[in-house]
């Protein structure tokens, strides 16, 4: 029998089991740095394959550990233990906290976003949304105060920032709760208010875009990337990043954050990412971006 507290109000109110919606590139992540953190994670995709895709993302950071003699063979058994794959609500139920990461498009969230509250009553919900307003989503919730955003960066096991959203009715014991979560990963927790891409997407967007622009113009993809990561001191160029990102993703930012500050980003009358994603080329996620990726035989893609 697990012992757990839902009262939120303690600093000993710690998250014993989450539930993680979406195993791709971001639920998988933050299954794996939970699990690591020895909170129980309840990984929930619409197919097996997703699941898969996230276990199999576990796995291999796992075995980097193990390799490394940072962890033996008997703790990443314990580590995977700790992750249970399901495509079943009903799994969620016990869970203290539950992270929304599927596609970003708010028609999908809103339908996912309902049934958690469903299927667990007494949990915090948060969306990983990139760019989505919290407040937005929380328009077809039933307890809103309950819901805000956790957004991870990606890769989740190497950045130690962690936006915690607060939107316009959540509580400041939600808040509180996705702060000592994040801060149970060993995380940065940075506590913004809501608007379309918050802080972090709100700067980096016009970058995103302006790229888009300069390819469009006919600048060099690979000039371009040395040029930006060797200036700036950043571990990688805008392509490389978007190719990380996944195509699809950015073009779904791309297109919300237009939304959100119509004329103001300067968004370029045609998105790049969007003929990619028509293209096939999703970036790292389906060995196909702006490069061109292969996965060695443990996996990593290069
Ligand atoms: P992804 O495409 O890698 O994974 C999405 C997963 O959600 C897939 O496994 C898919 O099968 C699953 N899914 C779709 N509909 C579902 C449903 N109804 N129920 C359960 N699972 C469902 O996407 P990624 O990149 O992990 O993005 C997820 C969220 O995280 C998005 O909101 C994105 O904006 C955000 N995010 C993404 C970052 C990135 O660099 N990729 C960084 C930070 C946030």
């Amino acid at each position: 029998v697990k012992a757990k507290t839902r009262s939120f109000t303690g600093k000993s109110d710690k998250t014993a089991e989450i539930g993680v919606i979406g195993a791709g590139i971001m639920g998988g992540g933050i299954a794996y740095v939970s699990a690591d953190r020895n909170i129980d994670v309840v990984m929930k995709d619409i197919n097996k394959s997703g699941l898969q895709l996230g276990l199999s993302e576990a796995n291999k950071l796992l075995s980097k550990q193990v390799d490394k003699g940072r962890k033996s063979a008997s703790q990443m058994g314990d580590v995977l233990n700790r992750i249970q794959p399901t495509l079943h609500d009903a799994a969620l139920e016990s869970t203290d906290l539950i992270i929304e990461a599927v596609v970003e498009n708010p028609k999908v969230k809103e339908i996912v976003l309902a049934g958690l509250e469903n299927a667990a009553p007494n949990a915090v919900i948060a969306s990983n949304t990139s760019t989505l307003m919290i407040s937005g989503l929380a328009k077809s919730l039933k307890r809103p105060e309950n819901f805000c955003g956790i957004h991870f960066f990606n890769p989740v096991h190497r950045m130690p920032l962690v936006e915690v959203i607060r939107g316009e009715q959540t509580s400041d014991e939600t808040v509180a709760k996705a702060v000592r979560y994040v801060e149970q990963l060993g995380k940065t927790p940075i506590v913004v208010n809501d608007c379309g891409g918050f802080l972090v997407n709100r700067c980096l967007t016009p970058y995103m875009l302006a790229f888009n622009q300069l390819v469009l113009d006919g600048g060099d993809i690979a000039i371009i990337d040395k040029t930006m990561s060797k200036s700036f001191g950043w571990p990688m160029g805008p392509a490389h990043l978007t190719d990380v990102i996944g195509l699809d993703t950015a073009e779904h930012c791309v297109e919300s954050m237009d939304a959100a500050f119509p004329g103001r980003l300067g968004a370029p009358e045609v998105n790049l990412f969007k003929i990619m994603v028509e293209n096939q080329r999703l970036g790292q996620k389906n060995g196909a971006g702006f490069y061109n990726y292969v996965a060695d035989r443990r996996g990593r893609v290069k």
